[in-house]
């Protein structure tokens, strides 16, 4: 297989997957199909970023406003993520791609919270893709626990925060993609993104294909980064 490189040198993609249930509706289909052919655009996703040679790809898997959709959708969506796991971890292991959870995840339920903590452990040593899934994931809450931390420590610095973050250890966020034409953040990486680039498109999350990945990375590319200065 050929190993093509990231463009432009990103090194780490954060993606809002947004547009499942539309995306089924349009089709009358249930919800539910359409969380499932999002989970094959994420595996599809997932094989390119590694063989971009991406860094980092993190996904919004699950915030913590998703509680307040109906039961059955949640749990759907969770049955879906423990099968991904179960199903794709061998690939993992196989590829060097670690697993990364942003998020409190030790609040899901305890059969998620120890598929996941396996996997993280079987994907501890890999050092190629990071594939951080961000689950009971709130920026605001991951900022808040993470200042909580750091004001145990010492002084409260921007340093200080960022190095309690969930995302501490992942190369800084260059690039974020939201999909299905909303243009939000959704309390997301509120505080990875201030100097990320932004890139919306109106393709639903199940629609989704690598060449739209490379097509925001060409984009990323010719875009140029200042960081405040001139
Ligand atoms: C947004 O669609 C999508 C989600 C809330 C969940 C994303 C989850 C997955 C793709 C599956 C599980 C994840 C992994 C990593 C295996 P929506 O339901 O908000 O769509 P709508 O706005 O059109 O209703």
């Amino acid at each position: 297989m050929t190993n093509e490189r990231a463009p432009a040198g990103a090194r780490h993609v954060a993606i809002i997957m947004d547009g499942n249930g539309r995306w089924a509706k349009k089709r009358h289909l249930p919800r539910a199909v359409g969380h499932q052919r999002g989970v094959e655009a994420v595996r599809a996703l997932v094989r390119a970023a590694r063989q971009m040679g991406l860094e980092a790809l993190t996904l919004y898997a699950f915030s913590t406003e998703n509680w307040r959709r109906p039961e059955e959708e949640v749990s759907a969506l969770f049955g879906l993520l423990k099968r991904y796991i179960r199903e794709d971890l061998a690939e993992f292991v196989e590829n060097n791609v670690r697993l990364h959870i942003i998020g409190n995840y030790k609040a899901l339920a305890p059969d998620v919270v120890a598929l996941l903590d396996d996997a993280l452990e079987r994907t501890a040593h890999n050092d190629g893709t990071t594939l951080a899934v961000a689950l009971n994931y709130g920026s605001q809450d991951e900022i808040a626990r993470a200042a909580a931390r750091a004001a145990a420590k010492g002084p409260i610095t921007p340093e200080a925060i960022e190095a309690e973050l969930d995302t501490a250890g992942l190369p800084p966020l260059d690039l974020l993609i939201r999909t299905s034409g909303e243009l939000r953040l959704s309390n997301f990486l509120l505080w990875q993104v201030a100097y990320a680039e932004l890139w919306f498109t109106d393709v639903l999350w199940p629609d989704f294909t690598p060449d739209h990945l490379r097509e925001a990375l060409d984009q990323f590319g010719q875009r140029e980064r200042r960081y405040g200065g001139r």
